[in-house]
């Protein structure tokens, strides 16, 4: 059964390139994405890989972990990060789990048969530290994800998790920010003490908070 918003992360142990992990142990309280591709030695998953890798310390400045996945063994991922650290200039630092019996595929639907018979598609996760399920996305095989996107949308969720706002169309960090509707226009006026501009009753912004 697919995984949904708000849904707890089904947990698991694996084996990865980093050892035998429990998903819910490695998250601890942090944030955390799970992403999934097709197969090990492709080329847009090597880019995708290496990718992420250059981009951890965005990931760790955001308190954010980040785990792959194919169905590929552990004796495969490691001879391909060899590829992935040569050919885009990086190191692998993130576990990548080898789910040889697709039991996480299966637990988190990331095989879409009609999509791409037995391999998983490229699904992206992201998990709060109550290890709620805060954002889904599925890319198909052909098309590499924008990681860039992912970034920004951990920033949003992280701004209405610590902070009460929402974030408009195309908000990119620093960008004004929503009220979220939940907040009364009074509770908003002594929360937000750089000003609320109320623009109707339901549409309300604010400065981004946390700048
Ligand atoms: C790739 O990573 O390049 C890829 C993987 C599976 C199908 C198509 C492309």
């Amino acid at each position: 059964m697919a995984v949904k918003l708000g849904d707890t992360a089904p947990n698991f142990t694996a084996m990865t390139t980093e050892g035998e992990l429990n998903f819910h142990d490695w998250i601890g309280d942090k944030w955390a994405i799970l992403f999934s591709h097709p197969k090990d030695f492709t080329p847009v998953c090597t880019t995708e890989l290496g990718t992420v890798a250059k981009m951890k310390d965005q990931f760790d400045n955001r308190n954010c972990k980040v785990m792959a996945l194919s169905v590929d063994s552990v004796e495969d991922h490691h001879e391909w990060v060899k590829d992935i650290n040569e050919t885009q200039g990086t190191t692998v630092n993130y576990p990548i789990v080898a789910d040889t019996d697709r039991k996480v595929a299966d637990l988190y639907d990331m095989i879409h048969p009609n999509a791409l018979n037995t391999l998983t598609v490229r699904s992206v996760f992201v998990i709060g530290p109550d290890k709620k399920v805060k954002l889904t996305l599925t890319y198909p095989a052909a098309t590499g994800r924008n990681f860039d996107e992912i970034l920004r949308v951990v920033d949003s969720v992280q701004l209405t998790a610590n902070h009460m706002v929402a974030t408009p169309a195309n908000w990119k960090d620093g960008d004004t920010c929503i009220v979220v509707p939940s907040l009364s226009d009074d509770e908003a006026r002594a929360k937000f003490t750089k000003g609320i501009e109320v623009i109707k009753p339901y549409l309300r912004t604010t400065p981004q908070p946390n700048k």
